[in-house]
């Protein structure tokens, strides 16, 4: 296998006191502007210096240069003290994923900063485990369902009812692994890693009860990739005809082609009043009586991974018997997986555990396994071959639906557009198995899109131009973290086959 990802340290982590971030309370434009290009200065000669930036021309590095400038903007402007909203107006609350992605773009300049991000992600953590899609915190009346409509029974409603994909360890792990200060790091660490173990139990307790290794969804929001094809089958349970009515707000900031449609929110809230009836207080009972349960490639493959790198703190935290418990997850996990493969499509499937069907669609969730290094090396090949095929018929990779299904719609949500982060996602799991191509190609192209289109939420695949939201937290995180240096949350572990991560 070719030598995986190179993962040069983070820059030297100034934070709050010599940072740009210090220095821009305090200074005027100028005074700013000589700081940001000196900072600036300081990290490419870092980069230059260990030789793991590829040549780029003037005028590519001085776009480039205004993008980590922008997008260091869009982390400050979307701060709300202590968390990020993902982007003004849409999105303005914490979001969980959202949250711990951001907080790896904030280490890159603000190391502090970045662990407000988790720790206030984790502040609402319920008793049993669960961190919630979303947190809260203060009131906006520009998004629904707010607060009042899910009216979740933990302290007093200050979150959703559901989860969201268990990012939070893997920027745990990248923020303590190139921390410029270990000593609050550790405390940090300390602090967090029994509240993120308590999450990951909560997964497989709440939404794996029969043990099978792969967890469910209860709820297309759980997966992140809300109106994805691979489960337009499972959602075709009756629409709640006692449904309250109720005024989307997403479609005053959107166009309505690039949000999911309204039939598919009746559902989302059918589901939602259903589990609101239900307390979403019982796990057990939630997992009964669903009438959505799929087993989501986005959210096992982020598990999984995950579940690598809590397993990695915990040793260096020596804490055995967690690291014992994390292996028993990693080898069911394994199990599981096998089951989502689909070897005459050659790609990974979402699963309906109320039929036992796989999904029929190929979204860009099927290549998530190389990034948790549960596929083999055989299933990377096939993996690699058809993804090969998407891009013959795309002008920008990745995008969130094989583009030969008649379902693909380049602009909706997540049934065509390129996400910035499952391209990162899909890029380092590529570069882990070898295909550094593919993997430079991803990288590249993302670069490109954020060069032509800025920092917004999603991308057409076949114009590249920007969809969704502006001014978008994760997509400024990705350009800071990821497309400003070959860097990024390392796996010092192999990544291939049952038991490697014990090597
Ligand atoms: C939304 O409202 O679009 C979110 O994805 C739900 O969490």
């Amino acid at each position: 296998m070719a030598e995986i990802a190179r993962y040069p340290s983070l820059l030297p982590l100034t934070g709050k006191v010599d940072g740009p971030t210090a220095r821009a309370a305090s200074a005027g434009p100028a005074k700013q502007d000589k700081d940001h290009a000196l900072w600036r200065e300081k990290s490419l000669r870092r980069l230059f210096s260990i030789g793991h930036i590829e040549h780029e021309n003037e005028l590519e590095q001085s776009t480039r240069d205004q993008i980590v400038k922008d997008s260091m903007e869009v982390l400050r402007s979307n701060d709300r003290g202590g968390y990020t909203v993902p982007a003004e107006g849409l999105y303005p609350f914490q979001w969980n994923w959202d949250s711990a992605i951001v907080a790896a773009g904030w280490a890159v300049f603000d190391e502090l900063r970045a662990w407000e991000e988790l720790e206030t992600l984790f502040s609402d953590q319920w008793k049993d485990g669960m961190v919630a899609s979303i947190n809260f915190h203060k009131f906006s009346k520009t998004y629904f369902p707010g607060p009042e409509i899910w009216g979740t029974p933990e302290n007093p409603s200050k979150t959703s009812g559901i989860s969201q994909p268990p990012v939070a360890a893997l920027s745990a792990r990248f923020m303590y692994e190139h921390t410029a200060h270990p000593v609050e790091a550790k405390k940090n660490i300390e602090d967090l890693f029994p509240k993120i173990l308590a999450w990951h139990r909560w997964w497989y307790k709440a939404r794996d009860p029969n043990n099978t290794g792969v967890v469910a969804i209860l709820h297309p929001w759980e997966s992140g990739m809300d109106n994805s094809p691979a489960w337009d089958e499972s959602m075709t349970f009756p629409i709640d005809p006692t449904l309250p009515p109720y005024e989307r707000q997403d479609l005053t900031h959107v166009n309505a082609n690039m949000r999911p449609t309204k039939d598919t929110y009746d559902r989302y809230l059918t589901l939602l009043y259903r589990f609101k009836r239900e307390n979403f207080y019982d796990p057990d009972k939630l997992y009964e009586i669903s009438p959505f349960r799929v087993t989501d490639l986005c959210v096992n493959s982020i598990l999984f991974r995950a579940n690598r790198d809590l397993r990695w703190l915990a040793l260096q935290l020596g804490k055995t018997d967690a690291v014992a418990e994390i292996e028993g997850w990693l080898d069911n996990g394994f199990e599981g997986f096998k089951k989502l493969w689909d070897e005459e499509a050659g790609l990974f499937k979402c699963q309906d555990q109320i039929t036992g069907k796989l999904e029929d669609a190929a979204i860009s969730a099927a290549f998530l396994p190389l990034f948790a290094g549960v596929a083999t090396r055989e299933q990377a090949a096939r993996l690699v071959e058809n993804l090969s095929t998407w891009l013959k018929h795309v002008k920008y990779s990745v995008p969130s639906l094989d583009p030969q299904d008649p379902r693909f719609e380049q602009l909706r949500y997540w049934r065509g557009p390129i996400w910035l982060i499952i391209n990162w996602m899909i890029s380092n799991g590529l570069r882990h198995y070898g295909y550094d191509k593919l993997a430079d190609r991803i990288r590249n192209d993302s670069i490109e899109l954020t060069n032509k289109a800025g920092l917004r939420e999603y991308f057409d695949p076949v114009t590249g131009d920007g969809a969704g939201g502006t001014k978008f937290s994760w997509t400024a995180a990705m350009c800071l973290g990821w497309l400003d240096r070959n860097a990024v949350i390392a796996i010092g572990h192999k990544m291939s086959g049952p038991k490697d991560y014990l090597n």
